[in-house]
């Protein structure tokens, strides 16, 4: 078994492009930072989108040129078209992330397309990227349900997969954008595109809307996966697909890899203290499934100086 866990950081932008309070460009800035203390090597910056459908990714042009520690970091950026591309090369992104949802109603109410539509402008953005030397990454999302259309086939997130494989696509994420699957589902449609594109192009985003994220998880490990989307204190949502909670929290991944042999060379303290100064600049409280545990561990060591 390969153990090595990567962990790409999504908090910054999946995490951000939902709150309701706004967090200035030096503010999300601190933030990657205590991330890039933490451990974190591979990080979603931002999205190069609408800043009429998304404000708070207004700031992407400003901040991507700031972005800390470029050399030891793999930071990238989601862009939904090729105007969205065009922006990322001018601020010199290394990699870029197209969005494809699996259902037509989705890409309408995500990025006003078709499928079909949707499906040709992914394809010409991943064509441009690969032009202009950016490694390009493509989700396929709503990949267990939509939650305008319900269940997605199987059979057609394995198509759309193919679909960005043929593109030039060099990885693809298969989202639970919702956070509506469980593990049987996840580890079945895992092992079937393990089998067919190969575990190493492959990984997982995963959000916690139901508590499964941790198992979905696990099931998507025993299927091959080992790179997956993970956001710091579970931060995020989807502003577009109703009933999106947080994502997969980063502190659960890690001490789930930790006590299962998988190493993901995350400092728990430092992410830790990344998830405080995003509870702090988010206003709201943050943390995934194991941070009750942590709270108790830090009593227990305070009580007995152990
Ligand atoms: N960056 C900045 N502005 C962009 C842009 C981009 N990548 N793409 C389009 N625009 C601008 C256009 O110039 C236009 O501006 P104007 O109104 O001042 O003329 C406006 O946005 C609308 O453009 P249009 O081509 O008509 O697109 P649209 O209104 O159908 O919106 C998207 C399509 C894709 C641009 C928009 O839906 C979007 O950005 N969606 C992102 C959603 C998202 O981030 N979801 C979460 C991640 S999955
Ligand atoms: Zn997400």
């Amino acid at each position: 078994m390969n153990d090595v866990l990567t962990i790409n950081e999504v908090g910054p932008r999946d995490g951000l492009q939902n709150q309701r309070v706004a967090v200035s460009c030096d503010d999300k800035l601190r933030l990657i930072q205590a991330l890039v203390d933490a451990g974190l090597r591979a990080i979603e910056a931002t999205s190069f989108v609408s800043p009429k459908a998304v404000p708070q990714m207004a700031d992407a042009d400003e901040l991507f040129v700031r972005l800390p520690e470029p050399d030891r970091v793999a930071y990238s950026a989601l862009v939904p078209n090729v105007r969205g591309l065009q922006r990322a090369q001018a601020c010199q992104v290394r990699e870029i992330a197209v969005v494809l949802s699996a259902t037509e109603t989705m890409n309408q109410r995500n990025i006003n397309m078709s499928l079909d539509q949707a499906t040709e402008v992914c394809i010409q953005t991943v064509r441009g990227a690969i032009e202009a030397g950016i490694r390009a990454k493509a989700y396929v999302a709503v990949a267990f349900e939509c939650p305008f259309e319900g269940a997605v086939s199987p059979d057609r997130v394995l198509a759309l997969t193919r679909a960005m494989f043929a593109a030039g696509a060099a990885e693809v994420v298969i989202a639970d954008t919702i956070g509506a699957a469980a593990p049987r589902a996840v580890s079945s449609l895992m092992r079937h595109a393990t089998a067919e594109f190969g575990a190493a192009r492959l990984s997982a985003h995963l959000h916690d809307t139901r508590g499964f994220a941790l198992a979905n998880a696990w099931a998507a490990i025993e299927a091959g996966i080992r790179k997956f989307d993970t956001s710091l204190g579970g931060l995020g949502g989807c502003p577009f697909a109703p009933g999106a909670a947080g994502n997969l929290a980063t502190e659960d991944l890690v001490q789930l890899a930790a006590q299962s042999g998988l190493s993901t060379g995350i400092d728990m303290a430092a992410l830790r203290s990344a998830i405080a100064l995003a509870q702090t600049l988010t206003q709201r409280p943050l943390g995934g499934r194991i941070t009750a545990w942590l709270g108790i561990q830090d009593t227990y060591r305070a009580r007995t100086g152990q």
